[in-house]
C-alpha cells in the first residue's frame, strides 16, 4: 500500500502517520508551503519531500492539475491530507473519490473551516474533538471515518484547547490509515463509512460524568 502525504506546515500528523508503523510505504511527503516545517521532519524519517507552490501558478485549476500530476508519479493507493490548506477543485477531489482522508480539528459537521477551537469556545460546547472523514467536493463535509471528543474545559483558552485535541489527532489519524491498510475501511453505496471488525464500542466518545 503506497501513501503520499500532502502538507501546509508543522506537519505533527504527518510526524504521527510516520512514527506509527504503519503496513504502509510512504512514497512522497508534498507540501505546497516551500516553508513548511513538516518537509524537513519528513527527510528524518527518510521520505523525500516535494514542493508544489501554488504561488507559481496562475490559476487553481492550474495548481491542482500541476500536484495531481505529482500524486500520480508515485501512484498511490491513498492520498492523505495532513494540515494541507489549499481548497481543492472539484475535479481534482472527483480524481481521488475513495482513496483521498483529511483530518479536521472539530467534531465535524460542528465547526468546518478554519479557527475552529475559537469557535468551540465562543460557542460554549462541553465537547470538541477531531474528525478524520474521506474528501469529497464541498471542504470538511466528506463522510466520516473516525471521531475523538474532548472535553472542553472552564479556563481552557485556544492553545490549551488545541493542544488537548492535537494528542487525539496523532491518535485517530494513524487508527484511520492503518485500517485502511488493511482493506478494512469502505465507502457504502450509500455514501457512509464501513469498518469491518472494528472493536467495540466504536467510534469512542467521552462522556461526562454527572454530579449525583
Ligand atoms: C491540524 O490541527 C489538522 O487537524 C488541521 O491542520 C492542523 C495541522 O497540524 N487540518 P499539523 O501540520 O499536522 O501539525
Amino acid at each position: 500500500m503506497r501513501v503520499v502525504v500532502l502538507i501546509s506546515g508543522r506537519g505533527s500528523n504527518m510526524e504521527a502517520l510516520l512514527k506509527a508503523g504503519l503496513p504502509v510505504e510512504f512514497a512522497v511527503v508534498i507540501s505546497n508551503n516551500p516553508a513548511a516545517k513538516g518537509l524537513d521532519i519528513a527527510g528524518t524519517y527518510g521520505v523525500p519531500g516535494v514542493v508544489v507552490d501554488h504561488r507559481r501558478h496562475a490559476s487553481r485549476e492550474a495548481f491542482d492539475a500541476a500536484l495531481a500530476a505529482e500524486i500520480d508519479r508515485h501512484a498511490p493507493d491513498l492520498v492523505i491530507l495532513a494540515g494541507f490548506m489549499r481548497v481543492l477543485t472539484e475535479a481534482f477531489v472527483r480524481r481521488y473519490v475513495g482513496r483521498m482522508i483529511n483530518i479536521h480539528p472539530a467534531l465535524l459537521p460542528s465547526f468546518p473551516g478554519l479557527h475552529t477551537h475559537r469557535r468551540a469556545l465562543d460557542a460554549g460546547v462541553k465537547l470538541h474533538g477531531c474528525t478524520v472523514h474521506f474528501v469529497t467536493p464541498e471542504v470538511d463535509v466528506g463522510p466520516i471515518v473516525i471521531q475523538a471528543a474532548v472535553p472542553v474545559l472552564p479556563d481552557d483558552t485556544e492553545a490549551s484547547l488545541s493542544a488537548r485535541v492535537l494528542a487525539q489527532e496523532h491518535r485517530i489519524y494513524p487508527q484511520a490509515v492503518r485500517w485502511f491498510a488493511e482493506g478494512r475501511l469502505f465507502l457504502t453505496p450509500q455514501g457512509g463509512v464501513t469498518v469491518a471488525d472494528a472493536p467495540a464500542p466504536w467510534p469512542v466518545l467521552i462522556s461526562p460524568p454527572t454530579e449525583d
